[in-house]
């Protein structure tokens, strides 16, 4: 099928006259190199795809010589390579690409330069690779960018300014990297967001204006990372119109605080706490392991009582009070009758 392709494509473009505009990048290491190159039928009259597909092969230069002939690329896949670095304007002539896949290489930083030319970008999947930092130089031009997918990279720094440029992306997929705070601002351009992925990270602490600007959010993964509590102010500012949360697998610790912050949050009708009745305790330790929603009911009940036992010590004051007051009050006016009625004994005597 792949060879059919190539030579589909070749006989395309000698007819109109260009040379050499099949993608020569050498052998593999391994034999044979696959190489596709050629138009993608798609369903219901939508125009076909152009693609060139590199996936699989051991190539570690990506070769720009095959896009300056195939400048009508809509597809580009280059996953399970062994791209290290991505030159700067790699991709400039690629006007017309929608979707790049650099997914299963080694890719450990983005340069400004990277981005150039992918405005009309709508996918970009850099999934496993060795990204740690994110930049605000590193997506600087992909303004129609719609998924971004950079999960299972080594990423811990997300930088205010990283995401600033995607007012349109709908999807970003951060799962399995290792974040453990996420600062404020970083996610305030993303008024389009619908899927914030962010489990099997580090996160023990979300600032509490985090997730507010994103409007349009219908999920947020935070399954699997160090939560052990949560600010209910974070959750309440989520201005969507409904949105999922997935909390699982965090070390929560279960104490009367979390239970009433959960029982807020579960009565806000626009949230939906999917997975609460999965969620387990790792703290204190006689409730290790326990569901949270096994012991939901007792969390504040120590609270309770103390509560109970306070209320009951000051009503037992006022009343003694009171009545003291009252027995006073009678004896003085006792006193009173018996000055009149001339009996000067002293008062003090009662
Ligand atoms: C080329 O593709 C075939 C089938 O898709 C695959 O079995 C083979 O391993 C690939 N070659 C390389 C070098 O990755
Ligand atoms: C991948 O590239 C590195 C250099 O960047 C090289 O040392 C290594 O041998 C390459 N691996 C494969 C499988 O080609
Ligand atoms: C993200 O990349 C991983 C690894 O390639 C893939 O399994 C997953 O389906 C991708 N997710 C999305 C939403 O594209
Ligand atoms: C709860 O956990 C079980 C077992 O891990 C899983 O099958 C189920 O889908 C989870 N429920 C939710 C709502 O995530």
């Amino acid at each position: 099928m792949k060879t059919f392709l190539i030579f589909l494509f070749a006989l395309t473009d000698a007819s109109s006259g260009s040379h050499g505009s099949w993608c020569d990048v050498g052998r593999g290491r391994q034999g044979d190199l696959n190489v596709t190159i050629g138009s993608r039928a798609r369903p219901a009259r939508l125009p076909s795809t152009e693609v060139l597909d590199l996936s699989g092969n051991h190539i570690s230069v990506i070769p720009t010589h095959c896009f300056i002939v195939n400048r009508k690329l809509r597809e580009v896949l280059l996953q399970k390579n062994n791209i290290s670095a991505v030159e700067d304007g790699t991709f400039s002539q690629l006007v017309f690409l929608q979707k790049l896949d650099l997914s299963w290489n080694r890719i450990s930083t983005l340069t400004e330069g990277f981005s150039i030319g992918l405005v009309r970008l709508r996918e970009l999947q850099l999934a496993h690779n060795r990204l740690t930092i994110l930049d605000s130089q590193s997506f600087m031009h992909l303004d129609g960018l719609q998924r971004l997918n950079l999960s299972s990279n080594t990423i811990h720094t997300v930088q205010v300014r990283a995401f600033s440029s995607m007012s349109t992306l709908r999807q970003l997929h951060l799962q399995d990297n290792q974040l453990s705070a996420l600062r404020n601002g970083i996610f305030s351009m993303l008024r389009s967001l619908e899927v914030l992925n962010l489990a099997g990270n580090r996160i023990s602490e979300t600032e509490m204006g985090i997730f507010k600007p994103l409007s349009s959010m219908t999920l947020l993964n935070l399954a699997n990372n160090q939560l052990s509590t949560l600010y209910f102010k974070t959750f309440l500012s989520i201005h969507s119109y409904s949105t999922h949360i997935l909390l699982e697998g965090n070390p929560w610790n279960c104490d009367c605080d979390l239970q009433r912050v959960f029982r807020k949050l579960r009565s806000i009708q626009r949230l939906f706490l999917d997975d609460y009745s999965n969620l387990t305790c790792k703290a204190p330790a006689a409730l290790l392991d326990y569901r949270l929603t096994e012991v939901d009911t007792e969390l504040c009940m120590a609270e309770t009582v103390t509560v109970l036992v306070i209320t009951v010590t000051v009503l037992i004051t006022v009343l003694a009070a009171i009545l003291m007051g009252e027995r006073k009050r009678k004896r003085i006016r006792k006193g009173k009758h018996w000055t009149q009625q001339g009996d000067f004994s002293d008062e003090s005597d009662y």
